[in-house]
């Protein structure tokens, strides 16, 4: 298990600063207050769409390293992971985007802009990933060299019969990533925010981004600037709310 001092019993409980958001009601809990990492449920309660970054404490490199590899841990459809990161630190760059994404002003607030690349391609042969996922999938003697056919047809067959397969394809696995990146943020100090408040077309020609993919969303990344406040949480459906059946 993680460790994490909220859960901490025992003679040296007495001894710690007590939860941070209790001394700092309103706030959120951040990686190194402890010198430890939150508990995943912490993970879940404290990430929020955050709509104020502090434009003066960056994202590392290593950092978003850190986030992005725990990230690409993310399962998807034959681990082909058909997605991509644009990372833009540049202020001129973000001011292009912000302009394309409703003139969000966290676009270029944020230490870290991510335009989230989604590849409806991924599964094909044309994509060098495709082959090289072959290759590992050999190595782990998942498979044999005599499959590549089959592989090969089975891909073409399951995401490749229509644009509209391809299009599920690519976003429902970049969906999964997307996510994934949110929560790592969180367990690393990081707060996020998703936005398809935005152009795809003009983001794609600013970028000059190749038409085989899609743009499910921006996200930003960064610190939440302490001085603002923090919107309440939102409503969730409930679980019998979810739950649906149909006759
Ligand atoms: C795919 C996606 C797109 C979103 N686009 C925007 C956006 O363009 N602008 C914005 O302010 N919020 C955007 N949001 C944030 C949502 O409004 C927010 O996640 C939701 O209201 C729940 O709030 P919470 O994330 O703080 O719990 C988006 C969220 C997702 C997942």
């Amino acid at each position: 298990m993680i460790f994490s001092p909220l859960f901490l019993k025992g003679p040296l409980k007495p001894f710690l600063p007590p939860p941070f958001f209790l001394s700092h009601p309103g706030k959120i809990p951040v990686r190194n207050l402890y010198g430890g990492t939150m508990d995943f449920s912490d993970i879940f309660a404290t990430r929020r769409a955050i709509n104020h970054f502090d434009s003066d404490r960056d994202v590392s490199d290593a950092l978003l390293r850190e986030m992005v590899e725990m990230a690409a841990t993310t399962p998807s459809s034959f681990n082909l992971q058909p997605w991509s990161l644009m990372v833009l630190r540049d202020t001129e760059e973000k001011m292009r985007l912000q302009k394309l994404a409703m003139g969000q002003v966290k676009v270029s607030e944020a230490p870290v802009t991510l335009i989230v690349l989604a590849d409806r391609k991924g599964w094909s042969d044309a994509c060098p990933f495709t082959e090289k996922n072959f290759q590992e999938m050999i190595k782990a003697g998942g498979m044999s060299e005599s499959q590549r056919d089959w592989f090969s047809k089975a891909r073409a067959k399951l995401y490749g019969t229509s644009e509209a397969s391809q299009l599920a394809f690519a976003t429902k696995n970049t969906g999964f990533f997307a996510m994934a990146l949110m929560l790592a943020a969180r367990s690393l100090g990081l707060h996020t925010h998703p936005m398809d408040g935005f152009s795809m077309e003009g983001v794609m020609e600013a970028f000059h981004i190749p038409d085989t993919y899609w743009v499910p969303l921006l996200m930003c990344v960064g610190y939440f600037n302490e001085e603002k406040e923090l919107a309440p949480p939102k409503w969730r459906k409930t679980y019998d709310e979810i739950v649906v059946r149909f006759s």
